[in-house]
Formats: structure tokens, sequence, C-alpha cells
């Protein structure tokens, strides 16, 4: 059994957690940064070898392959460790193959995001999907340039462009000095001090930090600068003479990213980044429950549903359902409720997936990520929580890009098929649209990318022994009108259908944003949102 915890203890522990996602392009380097994170928090001893021997990347997501490869206790949906007195929770975002509505989900449940840019590309599309997430959710994106052991583009341009294409001010909370090859330090503008890095032996360990305590134009620090002194003092005046300061309350609505340069490969800036990160970055924060922000450390445990994820291991043919825990502490074995069902549940078999041992927990804080076994009784969204009256605001609805129409005709077992498709559909793997009249011969399934088909032929087959036929669609996005809509005015359009969503919301489905634009120029009362109820991205801070 677990230990007591005294309500002083349960707070501390609360704030001193961390929770965050890394979001980033493929190839960005976000295994091998939150490798090097995992490095530093001494839950590896060693890194490297992940990146040389990763044979086959796109056929697995980025972390079981870094949990096969190196054998330690990492979570198929959370990674965390213990950094200078906070519990680090790293929520793992799936990219390449396995990128889907998931990813988007799992940004709901993170504190802050950690937004990773390659110096040399910039901001790419999935970065900006990610991040468009993060700005509606309005929590605190804090920015690493990485790859700076390249030769990259200049500082000044990343950061216009992160302001032009993502409309947040950029703050460099630290300069690099030197690039490429000659990537040797950074300055911190926010303890004035400079720091270069040397050893690491090719960023299997960690590296050594030489720090000067200086302002920049200090002989000592210049001279420790060498040949980028005057680069790098040219920089910070302009940066200065721009008033680029960071201020704490634009950066935690998420309008304002601190901004550090490193190199996950090298480990160069990976230290000084991890220890400011945490300094700034918020502990759980108050979740909305009916328009009450509920304190995470006030009241007793709440938590909710955003992932549901089935087969994960083949040797055990279960549903996990990834649960956030957002007030007080969960303790195993004790009852509490089901909120939408307004049934009893006992968190008997909850289960903290360590690796695929599946290691038991007894207790976890808010801030916290644990998977619980599902019989089929959890939705995404779904509360769980001790007090009746918290009921927590659900997970949105994230725009499909890929659409195929269910081929109904011909099937034989069309009863399986529809439960099949119904349990699949509220699991969340993929979103079920159709015509206003049509019933299931109209039924048309999203996604955001193919993978996710392919995942629901698969389980319609093994779990419910039938052959999904699935013909493809042109369309590439959805809106949900949100006023001035009247279906008949589309009676006849033929480049947006209308369709109802599983919940009976009116959507238009479209080929290209022009689409949209174009009904938009010409009905002035329209008005359209990526989600049927934009509502819920509302945070409480
Ligand atoms: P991802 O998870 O975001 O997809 O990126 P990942 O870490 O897999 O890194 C993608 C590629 O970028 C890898 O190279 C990796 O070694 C490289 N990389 C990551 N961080 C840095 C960095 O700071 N500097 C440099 N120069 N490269 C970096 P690869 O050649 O595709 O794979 P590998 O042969 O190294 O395994």
């Amino acid at each position: 059994m677990s230990t007591e915890r005294s309500p002083d203890e349960i707070k501390r522990e609360i704030a001193r957690r961390r929770t965050f996602a890394i979001i980033s392009h493929p190839d960005a380097g976000k295994t091998t940064l939150t490798e090097k994170l995992l490095l530093y928090g001494g839950a590896v001893r060693e890194a490297g070898a992940v990146r040389a021997q990763k044979a086959d990347r796109h056929a697995t997501s980025d972390w079981l392959e870094l949990e096969k490869q190196r054998g330690i206790s990492v979570s198929s949906s959370v990674l965390h460790f213990e950094f200078e007195g906070h519990r680090v929770n790293i929520l793992d975002t799936p990219g390449h193959r396995d990128f889907s509505e998931d990813t988007y989900r799992t940004l709901m449940a993170a504190d802050s995001a950690v937004m990773l840019i390659d110096a040399a590309r910039g901001v790419e599309p999935q970065t900006r999907k990610l991040c468009e997430v993060c700005r509606l959710r309005k929590i605190p994106i804090f920015t690493f340039v990485n790859k700076m052991d390249r030769h990259g583009r200049d500082p000044l341009e990343i950061m216009d462009e992160i302001e032009e294409v993502l409309g947040m001010d950029v703050v460099p909370a630290n300069w690099p000095v030197g690039a490429g090859s000659d990537f040797r330090g950074i300055y911190d503008r926010l303890e004035r001090r400079l720091v270069t890095f040397s050893g690491g032996d090719h960023g299997t360990h960690r590296v050594d930090e030489q720090i000067i305590e200086g302002e920049p134009g200090d002989e000592v620090v210049r001279a420790a600068m060498g040949p980028f002194a005057d680069d790098v003092c040219e920089g910070l005046e302009l940066l200065e003479g721009a008033g680029a300061e960071l201020d704490p309350e634009l950066v935690a609505s998420g309008s304002q990213t601190p901004m550090f340069f490193g190199s996950a490969l090298t480990n160069f800036g990976v230290h000084p980044f991890l220890q400011r990160y945490l300094e700034m970055a918020p502990g759980p924060v108050p979740r909305l429950s009916e328009g009450e922000g509920i304190d995470p450390t006030e009241r007793p445990f709440s938590a909710f549903v955003f992932k549901i994820q089935a087969n994960m291991d083949p040797d055990h043919r279960d549903r996990v359902a990834f649960v956030r825990i957002c007030s007080g502490r969960f303790q195993k074995g004790v009852q509490t409720q089901h909120v939408r069902t307004g049934k009893p549940i006992r968190l008997a078999n909850s289960t903290l997936l360590m690796g695929k041992d599946r290691a038991e927990i007894e207790e976890a804080f808010a801030g916290d990520v644990v998977g619980l076994f599902d019989p089929g009784v959890f939705r995404i969204g779904d509360t769980l929580a001790d007090e009746k009256d918290i009921l927590y605001a659900g997970i949105p609805i994230f725009a499909p890009e890929s659409y195929m129409r269910v081929e109904v005709a011909g099937v034989e077992k069309r009863k399986s098929l529809e439960k099949g498709i119904e349990q699949l559909v509220h699991e969340g793997v993929v979103q079920l649209f159709s015509d206003p009249e049509g019933g299931s011969a109209s039924w048309i399934l999203g996604a955001m990318g193919p993978l996710q088909f392919d995942v629901m032929k698969h389980r319609l087959k093994t779990e419910y022994g039938v052959d999904l036929k699935l013909s493809n669609l042109p369309y590439t996005l959805a809106r949900w009108p949100q006023a001035g809509f009247d279906p008949e005015d589309f009676r006849y359009s033929e480049r947006i259908r209308v369709v109802k969503d599983r919940d009976g919301n009116w959507a238009l489905l479209a080929q290209s944003p022009w689409d949209f634009d174009r009904i938009l120029e010409r009905n002035e009362a329209l008005e359209l949102a990526d989600t049927p109820d934009p509502s819920l991205f509302e945070s409480a801070s």
C-alpha cells in the first residue's frame, strides 16, 4: 500500500512537476534531444547509440524504438526523470507515420511545450500545426534552435521567421557563440554570463561547461568568445536595442517565446536549456471544469482521459486509457467517480506504463500521466474525479486531413461493421461523418494520415472479423460553421460537401483552404471554426 501523505507533501509534489511535449517536424532532432534530456536527468548513463542503430525509423514510433534500443524504462506515452528537484514528464507526440490526432490530443495534456527548430530549416509544416494548437491553448512555448553544430540560418533570420509564421514574439534567452564546427558556447542573457562547452565524446556523455560571468563587452568574456566576439556583441546589442526582454506574463500566455540555441547531437547547450526551462516553465496549472478553474493542489484527485490506445503490445490484446491527473493525488486501488456515467470506479489496475513491464504504480500526482487498463468504459475526454462537481471540458476535435468513404454494399457482417466503427470512433482512432440523410450508407471516415485507416482496417478485421472497404475522397480539410450557416446554400456546390459529424454538428468538407476563403468572401455572416467547439481550448489561467 502507498504511504500516507500530508497535504503539504502533496502540494510540494505537485508544485515540482513539469509536464511538457516536444513539438517539431520529423528529423529536427526530437528523439536526439529527448535522449539527451534523459542523459542529463540521469535516466541513461550514455547516449548516442539510438540514432546509429535506428534501422527502420519509419516503421515504429520513435519512443518505442528508443525503449527497445536503450533497454531503459521508457513508457510509450510518457518519459520521466528527476532533475534538480523537479519531476520532469515528457509526453510523446508521435511524428513521422505515427502523426495522428493523438499527437494533437497529447498537447491537451501538457502544461507547456518545447518547440524544436532545425537551425537550417526554420519553421516546418508539422511544427506550425502543433504550435497552432499550443497557441489556442495559450500554454507557454519554449523554442530550442537545434543543430547549431551545422551551418544553419542566421539566428536573427530564424527569429523573424518564427515571429512572422507563428505570430509569437521571440526573445532569445541566450545567443550562440560561433556556428557549425565552430559552435562553442552561448551567452546567457538572463544570467549575464558566457558558457562555453567542451568534451562530451561527441554527445555520448555530458559536456564540460566553462562559465565566465560578465557583460558581453567585458575583456575576459570577449577573449573567451575568440574570433566571434564582435559578431556576438553586435547581435546582443541589436537585441538590447530592440527591447527584447522576457516578460513572464507574455511567456505564460504563449504570446512570447524564450529562445535557446544548442546542439542535441553534441550536447552543447542542452544543460543550460534544461535548467532555465525548468525554472521558467509552469507546474500544473488549474484546468477548466464547467467554467471554473480547478486548483491542482486544493482539490482531491481528478483527471481526464486524453488518449486511448489499443493493442500497444502484441502480447497483451488490451486497451489502455491515458489519463492526465489534474488535481490531487492518485492512489492505486482507491475508488473514484467516472463522471460521465455517474458510476464509481476502482482504479485497481492502474499502471504507469514503464516499458514492456508495465510497472504498477502506487501513487501519482497532478501533472503526471498514468495508464489505466480500459475494459471499454472510457472515452476520450472523460473525467475521473473524487468530487462529482468536476467535469473537465473535454478534448476538442481536430480537423482531419484525409477522408475515405466506407463501402457498405456487399458487406456480409453489416452489424459487426457498424458496431466496430462505432467503438473505434469512440476511441478516437478516426472521425466519422455522414450525409445528413444518408445513414450508414454515406459514412465518411476522416483521419490525420493514411496510417490511421490502416489501423482501422486491421482492428476491424482482428477484433470484429470484418473487411473494411474504403474508397478515396478528395477532401483535405473540414470546418465547422459557428454562425450564418444554411445547408441549402451548398446544395449544388461542387467544391464543398455538407456533412454531419458524429455528434450531429454540421461540418463542411473541402479540397483546399481556398474553397473556404471563397465561401467566406461570398457570405459575410458565415463564421467557420476548425473544431466544432472552440471553447474547449480555453484554459483556466
Ligand atoms: P526526430 O526524432 O525529430 O525525427 O529527429 P532525430 O532525433 O531522429 O534526428 C534526425 C537526424 O538529425 C539524425 O540524423 C540525427 O542524428 C540528427 N540530429 C539531431 N540533432 C542534431 C544536432 O544537434 N546536430 C546535427 N548535426 N544533427 C542532429 P540522421 O543522419 O538522419 O540519423 P543518424 O544516422 O544520425 O542516426
